[in-house]
């Protein structure tokens, strides 16, 4: 059956810090609507985050570049209304944050405001500091999102492991301790290796969430369409697919075509 918590009381940020220092690992998925929202937070789930890999996973994009600030906040609405307990974090998308410090806390204020989320993410580490310093200054909460930050795929140009060289994994360890100064309460590492990750979650005393980071991190996160195998073509190493819904949502669908084809739905029990 799985984890269900005891333990109905809504995640804050504050708690997340909790957990970390008693030693309890975090879980948390993206979703992006109402109905998957629901589901994973009546799971148990901690923390749910409304990301920008909507872009791929809801409308198909390539990359995460192209999704709107309207678009994110559609989807944190719908996430919102469908969650009791899980703390819900918003991906800033790209190009709302790193303009200026001005239009980053106008688009965060709009989030927060429209959506009733809890928290946002940002991508980046020194170059986007006087942002995060400006959102937290105003009262939001901000998760940091270091290594491989898939809005810079263009920049980076593949979507291979981050920070393997010396040079890389210090400054991901700079900008971590950065944005543990400027208030963040948690970073998020992705597609790092695993000694460096613990290394940063030994380091600061804010959660440190990993995705394909090891698993001495202080939780994990995964987007929800892979885990529960909804696309069959991304096989990273780091994903374990936990249901294969790619196959049985095809055969329901098949067994319905065949089914109306046959005249055997709607039966005489399911007609007025
Ligand atoms: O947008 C997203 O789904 C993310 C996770 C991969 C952490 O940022």
């Amino acid at each position: 059956m799985g984890y269900i918590t005891e333990d109905k009381r809504k995640v804050t940020t504050h708690r997340l810090r909790e957990m970390k220092e008693r030693g309890e690992k975090i879980s948390m998925l993206t979703a992006y609507d109402y109905t998957m929202a629901q589901i994973v937070d009546g799971a148990g789930i901690d923390v749910i985050l409304v990301g920008d890999s909507a872009s791929n996973v809801m409308a198909g994009n390539v990359t995460t570049l192209p999704i709107t600030l309207d678009q994110m906040i559609y989807h944190a609405k719908s996430v919102v209304r469908g969650v009791e307990r899980a703390l819900v974090v918003v991906d800033m998308p790209f190009g709302t944050y790193q303009i200026s410090e001005m239009e980053a806390v106008s688009n965060a204020v709009k989030i927060m405001k429209v959506s009733h989320a809890d928290a946002l993410k940002l991508e980046g580490g020194e170059e986007i500091l006087p942002a995060i310093k400006h959102l937290i200054q105003v009262g939001i909460p901000v998760m940091g999102h270091l290594g491989l930050t898939p809005q810079s795929i263009n920049k980076f140009g593949t979507y291979a492991v981050r920070a393997k060289e010396d040079a890389e994994a210090e400054k991901l360890i700079h900008d971590a301790h950065l944005l543990e100064e400027a208030g963040c309460f948690s970073i998020v590492l992705e597609k790092i290796p695993a000694k460096l990750a613990a290394r940063v979650a030994k380091e600061l005393s804010i959660p440190i969430i990993g995705i394909g980071a090891g698993g001495a991190v202080d939780g994990q996160v995964l987007v929800c369409a892979d885990m529960l195998g909804m696309n069959k073509g991304f096989t990273p190493r780091f994903l374990r697919r936990y249901a294969d819904l790619h196959t049985i949502i095809t055969d329901a669908v098949g067994h319905y075509v065949e089914d109306v084809k046959n005249c055997n739905f709607p039966n005489e029990t399911e007609q007025y």
